[in-house]
């Protein structure tokens, strides 16, 4: 039995583009500048590590406190966007991509390192879709160590190298390989020069994904 592990922002569903509002929020609070091309770098990048990227622009130190303080700032204005979110947002491209893989036998895991992994499966319709959901809340490192794929993959009973993972990161892409997995770059990751397959659209994946699993 062969899986596909799926990165959860900007893969499965565009709270990528939430993140970024709720980070900038936060960003225009402090005075800090902040654009999309400095929120690209915190893709795949856990909450805390994502702030300190942001603070990189910082005039000033900020004590753990006030970071802790600003984070949960974030996450609260994040959690509050993603409380408008209900079944309609999930894309049909995707939700037929998933259907295909299903039907074909393939096992399916999220690899995210979000938090907040549950409540958006939920809101999407999602919750029972997947075999295995490795997220923020069973890892200690986050991408691009490789922690959350290789959980995933455990959760599946499947090894790195019968596993396929899909990513829209950079620093997923590098998780991917570090773990010993093959990955599909999709949006800025269809950039990295090492990544196994670049996609534009979701719908690629199934003809992608049976060409590496034909055996
Ligand atoms: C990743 C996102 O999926 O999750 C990152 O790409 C985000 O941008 C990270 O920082 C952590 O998310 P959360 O929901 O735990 O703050
Ligand atoms: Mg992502």
């Amino acid at each position: 039995m062969k899986a596909v592990i799926f990165d959860l922002d900007g893969v499965i569903c565009f709270t990528d583009k939430l993140h970024y509002k709720a980070w900038k929020t936060v960003a225009d609070e402090q005075g800090i500048y902040f654009d999309e091309k400095i929120n690209d770098r915190l893709r795949g990048v856990s909450r805390m590590a994502s702030l300190d990227i942001i603070l990189e622009r910082a005039g000033r130190a900020y004590s753990l406190d006030e970071k802790k303080e600003i984070a949960e700032k974030k996450n609260s204005i994040y959690v509050s966007l993603l409380d408008t979110m209900n079944e309609n947002d999930l894309d049909d491209g995707v939700k037929e991509v998933l259907d295909t893989l299903r039907e074909r036998g393939t096992l399916l895991a999220i690899g995210s390192s979000s938090k907040n992994t549950k409540k958006i499966l939920e809101k999407l319709g999602l919750k029972d879709y997947f075999d295995a959901v490795s997220d923020g809340t069973n890892i200690t490192r986050s991408k691009p160590d490789p922690e959350v794929f290789l959980k995933a993959a455990q959760m599946l009973g499947v090894e790195p190298e019968d596993a396929i993972v899909v990513e829209d990161a950079l620093s997923g892409i590098d998780a991917a390989l570090a773990g010993g997995f093959k990955c599909v770059g999709i949006g800025e990751a269809a950039t990295h020069p090492q990544v196994t397959y670049s996609i534009k659209d979701m719908t690629e994946l199934p003809e992608v994904v049976g060409g590496v699993f034909v055996s």
